[in-house]
């Protein structure tokens, strides 16, 4: 499929995850940090007491990758999670989990026709804003998805205010990335709208302005180490009291 400048039309985002899902997890477990940096993300939002009695939500799933980052970060909690692509969510139901933790198909923008409905006490968006339509509508939704002074965290890819990550970012694309995908899949296409998406989303300034744009409060964001340093960011906003 051809991209355009920004990657995919982001309708046909989860299609492509579908032909990438078996393979997913192996791609992910040769990327040094994947699971720990979405654990410290989990962690930084700072969801108290393990989470006893709290409602969380994942909000593009995958294959529970940030699930199982959640779960560690709140054991007590209850956590829904959701996911557009048939394949990422049958991966992420094959593996063991406990009663508290439920997974919804469907698409993010559609929550309540799902049958999901706040209040959440958290919301942990792993790689999910980049690859929406309209993030910024989406943002509002999670700001009225949370209880007042419930907390987002998301989880993403933002290069555009390091030339040094944008260098990085080309060099690991070209060079690891969407060799592996061909390697792994036969198709390169989710491997170069990664690229791609990620070369024109905010820088992380931006993204902070539009949280806080989108109504929450106390927004901060906070790099991780490693070759994904100013590439991978957690940014952490709360709704308003
Ligand atoms: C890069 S994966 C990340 C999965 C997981 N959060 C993780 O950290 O490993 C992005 C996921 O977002 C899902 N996705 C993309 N657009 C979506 C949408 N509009 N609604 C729900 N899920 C979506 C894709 O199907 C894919 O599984």
């Amino acid at each position: 499929m051809s991209l355009g400048d920004a990657g995919l039309p982001r309708s046909a985002v989860p299609a492509a995850f579908d032909v990438g899902a078996q393979s997913y997890d192996r791609m992910v477990g040769a990327n040094p940090g994947y699971h720990e940096h979405l654990r410290m993300s989990a962690r930084r939002m700072r969801i108290p007491g393990a989470g006893r009695g709290m409602r969380l939500l994942d909000a593009g799933c995958g294959t529970g990758a940030s699930t199982a980052a959640l779960l560690a970060a709140a054991p007590e909690a209850e956590i829904v999670a959701v996911d557009a692509s048939q394949g990422m969510l049958h991966q992420a139901r094959n593996k063991p989990w406990p009663a508290s933790v439920q997974f919804v198909q469907g698409r993010i923008e559609d929550l309540a026709d799902l049958g999901v409905e706040g209040p959440f006490d958290g919301i942990l968006a792993a790689y999910l804003l980049r690859n929406l339509n309209d993030p910024d509508a989406q943002l509002k939704r999670f700001v009225e998805l949370l209880r007042p002074g419930g907390t987002l965290g998301v989880h993403e890819y933002s290069v555009r205010d390091s030339r040094p990550a944008v260098w990085t970012w080309n060099a690991v694309c070209w060079g690891i990335i969407i060799p592996s995908g061909w390697r792994h899949t036969r198709d390169t296409t989710l491997y170069r709208h990664l690229w791609r998406s990620v070369l024109t989303f905010d820088g992380a300034a931006r993204f902070r302005r539009r949280l806080t744009d989108s109504g929450f409060i106390g927004v901060h964001s906070a790099t991780v180490g490693g070759w994904q340093h100013n590439i991978v960011h957690t940014f952490v906003g709360q709704a308003p009291a």
